[in-house]
């Protein structure tokens, strides 16, 4: 763990605005900084930054936070590396406690595998490059590929001799560990103990992490020979789960970050190709069915996506299914076909980078609508069939998160379909009621009625009530504005306002999850003898206590507005009535849970049978009731006065 004075010395060094600086382009513009937001795209600048306060906030994206946050949203770094990279920028030395031993030693197991992994990388490579049989062999196939030698070097390709121990016995020789190379899969256990290489005679394809480290190997063969796999890949290991890589991802992050868009293939060789045709935004799911790990990856740098398939019409069928997964999660997919028995590699080699991005952008498909053609190409005339297909493309209609978009989609699906939007629609809403009422079964999630619904076509069951978080919100913008201000209203004096507050809900369970864990953390520093401010939150290593303080103080006053109106309450400036504003916030809260108590109790009235049952449950209405009154009471007398 990188100290607590490290971090304070970081902290201290670094100027939010150099730092943004670096990425965006800013002006100022009075006390703060404005540019264009690199988190969406726009064309007016909405995404500020404030050097007071050191925070930044993107009004079309809604993130916002610290120096930290805004390299770990840009960057895809951890709370350490983004630390470290502003360790490194301002000259600070970076010191690291030791962990705890279980901890440590987990890392340095990790540690250990992905050191055996680069060794194994540099060997391959060198035998690749400098030994008589890698050149003849390997890089000789790669050439005939059309590989440059600054793809070969930039992806580290490799070439395994030809025999039984070639790499293992050097590789113990040098001192590393039988363990780690059997756990990293690049040796095998005889029967006798003894180990030989996975690899032999083959072209090595190193897998890299996202942070560009080597955690596992493809190998494929040079033998035209069908008993032979043409593919033998690292197995599953502590540094490598195979359901969240994506090959190439680290040579492409940044390309899918500028294009926003993000290209998928299935091999190695396509991603190569492709990148050194200059498309550089290209990854590979390698030979397993995308994952929704794999997309959410994706998700984390772009929202577009777009497919490249070779034109094997049996595998697009196939893969339409899993497709949908990706509109699931809320991405935009597109797809483009090759023409028959190409993949993009071959294709890219055969057209040449001008005619490849021709033929991509004038191909460029929406997945739905590409999907309807497939299907209705299909069914023929087939009435059944045709019915099935608009159910299936409705479904997959359904699976879109955003609804104005699913809405599109219902309009040119119907003029494909040739069937009226209406009826379309209809089928629709039937899917989301049905999805609606799961979820409210599940009691897991508040559904908002969608845009598509029109108010006659609401049914009354549909959960539509918005989880109200305002509330509890409030506490927390109190706790940070407020917090660590001394009390001196008459009656109580002597102690701040942030234990005060956290003393006085202490019988309060807090719902909105981020505010839940923002009450927690200042509890637990109170505790502690520390009264947290607003900037110990701005870089709380939490993500989601850094945006809800950084969406609080970007808010500062438009909210208590609200609120206040809300309430009917007329308070100029809440600075001046602390106590109303305090006292306030906390039993306007209370008052809220009280009623949702009443609320549980009035259903179980509903239901419940026998005389006894329904005393018992009548005696604690009442007294909830009491509650509520002396919280209304208490609430004229405090503030409306
Ligand atoms: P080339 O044939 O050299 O163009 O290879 P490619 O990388 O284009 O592979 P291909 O399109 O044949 O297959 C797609 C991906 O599936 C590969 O990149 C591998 O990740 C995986 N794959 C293919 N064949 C095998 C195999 O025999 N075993 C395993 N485990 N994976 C394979
Ligand atoms: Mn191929």
């Amino acid at each position: 763990m990188i100290t607590k004075l490290t971090i304070d010395r970081i902290m201290e060094a670094t100027d939010i605005v150099e730092v943004i600086g670096e990425f965006v382009q800013l002006k100022k513009r009075g006390a703060n900084y404005v540019g264009l937001s690199p988190f969406a795209n726009e064309r007016t600048p909405s995404f500020t930054v404030s050097p007071a306060k050191g925070i930044f906030k993107d009004f079309s994206s809604g993130k916002g936070g610290s120096a930290v946050t805004f390299l770990m949203e840009l960057e895809k770094f951890s709370y350490p590396e983004a630390l470290k990279w502003l360790a490194k920028k301002y000259g600070i030395e970076v010191e690291e406690t030791v962990e705890s031993t279980e901890n440590k030693e987990e890392e340095n197991h990790r540690e250990s595998l992905m050191i055996v992994s680069g060794y194994a990388a540099k060997f391959f490579h060198e035998s690749l490059l400098e030994t008589d049989e890698g050149q003849a062999i390997g890089l000789s196939y790669f050439k005939e590929r059309g590989f440059s030698n600054e793809t070969i070097k930039k992806f580290e390709l490799g070439y395994s001799p030809d025999q039984w121990e070639a790499f293992t016995s050097k590789a113990l020789k040098e001192g590393y560990q039988q363990q780690f190379l059997e756990e990293t899969g690049l040796s095998v256990k005889r029967d006798n103990g003894t180990l030989y290489d996975r690899y032999r005679g083959r072209v090595m394809f190193p897998i890299h992490s996202f942070t560009g480290r080597v955690i596992a190997f493809g190998g494929r063969t040079l033998k035209n020979d069908k008993n032979v796999p043409k593919y033998v890949n690292s197995p599953e290991s502590e540094i490598y789960h195979k359901s969240n890589i994506l090959y190439g991802l680290f040579f492409a992050k940044k390309a899918i970050r500028d294009e926003d868009n993000c290209y998928l293939v299935e091999g190695y060789a396509d991603v190569l190709s492709v990148h050194q045709a200059g498309i550089e935004n290209v990854v590979a799911s390698s030979g397993t069915s995308l994952t929704v790990e794999q997309i959410r990856l994706i998700g984390r740098f772009t929202k577009n996506v777009t497919i490249l398939y070779d034109g094997d019409a049996a595998g697009i069928k196939a893969s339409l299914r899993g497709l949908d997964m990706i509109l699931e999660e809320g991405l935009n997919v597109k797809v483009v076909l090759f023409p028959d028995g190409h993949d993009p590699d071959s294709y890219v080699r055969l057209v040449g980078t001008q005619a490849f991005k021709t033929h991509i952008d004038q191909n460029r498909k929406d997945f739905i609508l590409y999907k309807t053609d497939i299907l209705l190409k299909e069914a023929g005339n087939d009435p059944i069939r045709r019915a099935e297909v608009i159910r299936e493309i409705v479904e997959s209609i359904a699976k879109i998160p955003d609804s104005i978009k699913a809405s599109v989609f219902i309009r040119e699906c119907s003029h494909q379909l040739e069937i009226d939007e209406r009826a379309l629609l209809s089928e629709l809403n039937k899917m989301r009621l049905a999805k609606a009422r799961k979820e409210a079964q599940q009691n897991t999630r508040i559904i908002e009625p969608s845009d598509y619904l029109t108010p006659e076509e609401l049914p009354q069951e549909l959960p539509v009530k918005k989880e109200d978080s305002s509330q509890e919100r409030e506490i927390v913008r109190l706790l940070l504005l407020y917090g660590n201000k001394m009390i001196d209203w008459d009656g109580i004096a002597n102690t701040y306002i942030g234990p005060f507050m956290i003393a006085e809900l202490a019988d309060v369970e807090f719902e909105h999850e981020a505010s839940k864990k923002f009450v927690a953390h200042y509890a637990k520093e109170v505790e502690d003898g520390n009264l947290p401010d607003e900037q110990f939150f701005i870089h709380f290593p939490d993500k989601e206590i850094v945006d809800l303080a950084v969406t609080l103080l970007a808010t500062k006053y438009t909210l208590s507005d609200n609120w206040y109106e809300m309430h009917k309450i007329l308070v100029p400036d809440e600075q001046v009535n602390m106590k109303a504003t305090i006292l306030g916030a906390i039993f306007h809260l209370k008052k809220q849970k009280v009623g949702k108590i009443l609320d549980g109790l009035r259903v179980e009235l509903q239901k419940v049978e026998g005389e006894a049952a329904t005393e018992v449950l009548l005696t604690q209405y009442m007294h909830m009731k009491k509650v509520e009154k002396s919280i209304s009471d208490y609430l004229g007398s405090v503030i409306l006065k």
